[in-house]
């Protein structure tokens, strides 16, 4: 008998990361090839965003996917969330000409409130939420303070771009292959300052730390390629990372949802004071994932230069977090 179909919501639907997700997520790769999908897509209500929402539409009709049970555009929220099980949050303001940091907070701020607030009042109860959109971890604790009866734990940030940047340059760097990377990870915020920690990481069961065995490499060459790839990318294309981020996104899900296996994966998520984070920080953690739960890698030991790298990142979160706490 085939599955009852579930609700996907994602936002900024015409936009680059959109037009790279959405074709995934109806072919069944982010929850799996036997589950049916209804996608429930917002835009601004500006015509022009609405137009190319259509066209998109247009393509996904023309994909004829047996999964796809269902499309709806929307410039609401109330209506874009309704029942939703899945909520991708990839609509954001990006930084305008002449725009400080505090400016795009801000109006982000305001996005993100209104989102959680409509999540809260028409999502399911059980929603699985990722922000993509930047500052990601600001934006989804933004969402998860504005939907107070949705459990917290269900709002997470998308840590897993950095993650896998970190895992290529490993593989790179030891000449083996990505898949057979496992343990690792990257703490903090979606930002320069996130701290891709390879201490546990092995490949084909072989310390990572040992194979390379060179801390001037991972302070001056690893740490700055992975924390600077996005604006690498933004200088070579001219546009932030499209694809590689719809990739990441679809990975966070399919394994939020269907789980890892026992693998280490990094999701950014609510702290509950883990590794002296303070509780609600929305931090990048080592987690693994099971029957639709994560569960933070707990016990590792913090040497001296992750406890620096762990505090710089998380103090750029406090000044965020600080910035917008009047408008929350
Ligand atoms: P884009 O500008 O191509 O598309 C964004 C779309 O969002 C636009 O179509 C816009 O109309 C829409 N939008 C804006 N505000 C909205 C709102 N309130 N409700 C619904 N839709 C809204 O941008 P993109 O390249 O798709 O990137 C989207 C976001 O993802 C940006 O904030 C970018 O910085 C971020 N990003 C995050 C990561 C990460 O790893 N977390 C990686 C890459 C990009
Ligand atoms: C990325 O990591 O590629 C993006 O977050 C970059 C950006 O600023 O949009």
């Amino acid at each position: 008998m085939s599955k009852k179909p579930v609700r996907v919501a994602v936002t900024g639907a015409a936009g680059q990361i959109g037009y790279a997700l959405l074709f995934r997520i109806a072919s069944g790769e982010m929850l799996g090839k036997d589950q049916p999908v209804i996608l429930q897509l917002l835009e601004i209500p500006d015509e022009k965003a609405q137009n190319a929402l259509k066209g998109v539409i247009m393509e996904l009709e023309d994909c004829a996917f047996p999964l796809l049970a269902g499309i709806e555009a929307h410039s609401d929220p109330l209506q874009a969330f309704k029942d939703t099980d899945y909520a991708l949050l990839v609509g954001a303001r990006p930084r305008g000409p002449g725009m400080e940091r505090a400016d795009l907070l801000a109006a982000n701020a305001q996005i993100f409130t209104a989102q959680g607030k409509a999540l809260n009042a028409v999502a399911s109860r059980n929603v699985k939420v990722l922000v993509v959109g930047n500052p990601a971890n600001t934006n989804a604790y933004i969402a998860m303070k504005s939907a107070p009866d949705l459990p917290a734990k269900n709002f997470t940030a998308m840590l897993r771009l950095d993650h896998n940047r970190a895992a290529s340059q490993l593989a790179a760097k030891t000449g083996t292959k990505v898949g057979d990377i496992k343990k690792l990870t990257v703490w903090g915020n979606h930002s320069p300052t996130m701290y891709a920690d390879y201490r546990f990481a092995t490949t084909n069961g072989q310390s990572i730390k040992a194979l390379i065995n060179d801390q001037v490499w991972n302070a001056e060459t690893f740490l700055p390629t992975v924390g600077k790839r996005g604006a690498a990318i933004i200088a070579a294309r001219g546009l932030s990372s499209a694809a590689s981020a719809a990739n990441a996104a679809i990975d966070h899900m399919r394994d939020w949802a269907l789980g890892s296996n026992g693998e280490w994966v990094t999701m950014g998520v609510p702290s509950n004071g883990e590794y002296g984070i303070p509780a609600g920080i929305v931090f990048g953690f080592p987690v693994t994932t099971e029957n639709g739960e994560y569960k933070i890698v707990e016990g590792l030991e913090i040497d001296a230069f992750s406890q620096e790298c762990i505090n710089k990142t998380l103090a750029e979160l406090q000044g965020e977090q600080d910035g917008v706490k009047h408008l929350l």
